[in-house]
């Protein structure tokens, strides 16, 4: 009795002496269909911030973040099961996007004197990386500690159509300055082009808590760039003076998002990409959004030389989401970071080319605040 004691007490004591474990947390999420074990992380930070993230599609599943009192809500749709992730056609909630964020037009671009030929999976076009895009796949995990996730995926030479073995590490880190940061890095063995960027619907009242026309956003965008029919950039960069897309002073982004102006007729609303203000290389001001009722703040800040503005015009109350709850139109809106849509066909917009030998690396990062009650 008293040498179990003594081994019971040893037990305590190496117990407490042995390193804590540093690593994220995960727990099994399901299986896909093709029955791969899904696995989702958690990432806390000292602030009582919270991110769950999983490794079908690195969907961002839950972020948690607090109000002005203190108090949290989960900030983004999704689905509590995976099931949920596989609804066709896809909302992409919370998904990493690739190999190509936003449509190319026509389903085809030409590099180096080659055709490549994509899934026209939007009308005639192709959109977020084709059938399976990196929304569909599993990432390999790496968890150094509680609040970086390091996420893995290789694309064969010629997945989705798209050219060159291409490795994507995309790492989301949850800081203690209540920062959501994305690190998008890339190689490949082949000339091909890459625009990744994530999905995420924000709603900083809480998902499923309504729509986001009160929220106020601005834009750090003196430009935008208008689409045709099919929401493919025409090439030209307009100026958002005297537009419903000026937003370089915040706007409620109900204020005119269904006003009789062409380009909001063809968005259905906001769904454009704005062209950002730009003064050097590293993560910048993107567009900063505030909801007035929780006082929740989120500057979204980048290195990329756009950013899409969606508004989730096209939710329409048929999709169930986390808690059971119903998402409507404009229940949520998506802050994509990225190169404009249809570069590979527009010489005008930057470049979306990759070259063996050189590192893709983008980064974005989504910052949380509160403001005092108005
Ligand atoms: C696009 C929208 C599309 C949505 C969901 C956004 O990035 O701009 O047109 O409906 O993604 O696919």
């Amino acid at each position: 009795m008293a040498t179990d004691k003594l081994v019971l007490v040893c037990a305590l004591v190496m117990a407490s002496c042995t390193p804590q474990n540093k690593e994220g947390k995960s727990q099994p999420f399901g299986k896909t269909p093709a029955g791969e074990p899904v696995e989702l992380f958690t990432l806390t930070n000292s602030k009582g911030m919270r991110a769950d993230i999983m490794t079908y599609g690195g969907i961002l599943v839950s972020l948690k973040v607090p109000d002005r009192s203190g108090k949290p809500a989960d900030v983004v749709l999704g689905f509590d099961t995976l099931d949920g992730y596989q609804s066709n056609p896809p909302p992409y909630f919370g998904a990493l996007i690739g190999r190509y964020g936003n449509r190319i037009g026509g389903g085809r671009f030409t590099l180096n004197g080659t055709e490549y030929k994509l899934a026209q999976n939007n009308g005639p076009n192709h959109l977020h990386g084709g059938l399976r895009g990196f929304d569909k796949v599993m990432w390999k995990a790496r968890t150094p500690d509680a609040q970086n996730l390091e996420l893995t995926y290789v694309s064969k030479d010629g997945e989705e159509g798209y050219p060159g073995n291409l490795t994507a590490t995309v790492t989301y880190t949850l800081t203690d300055n209540n920062e959501l940061k994305l690190d998008y890095r890339a190689t490949t063995d082949k000339d091909t082009v890459l625009n990744l960027t994530n999905h995420s619907y924000f709603n900083l009242a809480g998902q499923g808590e309504g729509d986001i026309l009160s929220h106020q956003i601005m834009i750090n965008a003196d430009r935008f760039t208008p689409v045709d029919s099919g929401l493919i950039p025409t090439g030209e960069l307009r100026s958002v003076e005297g537009t419903p897309f000026d937003f370089r002073h915040p706007k409620a982004i109900g204020e005119r998002i269904d006003a009789p102006d062409a380009q909001i007729i063809l968005g259905k609303g906001y769904d454009h990409n704005f062209v950002l203000n730009r003064s050097g290389n590293g993560p910048e001001l993107a567009a900063k959004v505030m909801d007035p009722k929780s006082g929740r703040m989120m500057e979204v800040l980048t290195t990329e030389p756009g950013v899409q503005f969606y508004t989730g015009n096209f939710l329409d109350g048929s999709i169930r989401g986390k808690g059971g709850k119903v998402y409507g139109r404009r229940f949520g809106l998506c802050l994509e970071t990225q190169h404009f849509p249809d570069s590979p066909n527009k010489p005008n917009f930057p470049s979306v080319v990759l070259k063996p030998g050189a590192q893709y690396q983008t980064t974005t990062v989504y910052k949380f605040s509160s403001n005092a009650s108005q």
